[in-house]
């Protein structure tokens, strides 16, 4: 066995399983924008990379971080508000899934900034979660979108990486490459 690799699972499964539940029923009928699947597919991919970082990397509280995971865009796409949030997954992952929230009362230029100074009030798995999020959207851009967008989307995971790297190596690493690899989606005189 690999020595760095010996500690011990801390979230459970039934953690996940409810999460995932909640998740399911609350972004019912909502799909990936430019497809037909459903949204929790993306709920899935954050986790499963959440999931792979827990395997390498000691966090405090695992739970947490995979509960947020899979939480993340409830509040900002769903019903679902801070208070349900609280009842059900107690006060922690009801904070952490609020600072994942864009706080649309801002404008849109000020969102990202006030985001990220809101997720790095939070504990470090708060973090993981914002960098497994982009990780996740930095696959190919919807037909839809401009150049411009593309670039600005760049931009921003630049942005989240500078800011949140240090609280996982391998989520950083795998964002970086992401980051790299999505210059495919910009015509080359753009950058
Ligand atoms: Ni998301």
């Amino acid at each position: 066995m690999n020595q760095n690799q010996i500690h011990s699972q801390n979230w459970s499964q039934e953690s996940y399983i409810k999460a995932y539940q909640f998740a399911a029923i609350a972004h019912q009928d909502q799909t990936i924008p430019g497809s037909e699947l459903p949204y929790i597919i993306h709920l899935s991919f954050v986790s499963m990379e959440l999931i792979a970082a827990l395997s390498l990397e000691k966090v405090t509280d695992g739970n947490l971080a995979i509960q947020c995971a899979v939480l993340h865009d409830t509040i900002e796409d769903t019903d679902t508000n801070f208070e349900k949030i609280k009842a059900e997954f107690g006060e922690a992952v009801a904070k952490g899934v609020l600072a994942l929230t864009k706080d649309n009362s801002l404008a849109k230029h000020l969102q990202m900034a006030d985001s990220l100074r809101r997720i790095k009030q939070q504990p470090p798995e708060i973090w993981m979660v914002k960098l497994a999020d982009r990780i996740s959207n930095l696959q190919a851009p919807p037909h839809y979108w401009s150049q411009e967008k593309i670039i600005k989307y760049r931009e921003e995971a630049i942005e989240i990486y500078e800011a949140l790297k240090d609280a996982s190596p391998f989520l950083a690493a795998r964002l970086a490459s992401k980051i790299e690899n999505y210059k495919a989606y910009i015509q080359s005189d753009d950058i």
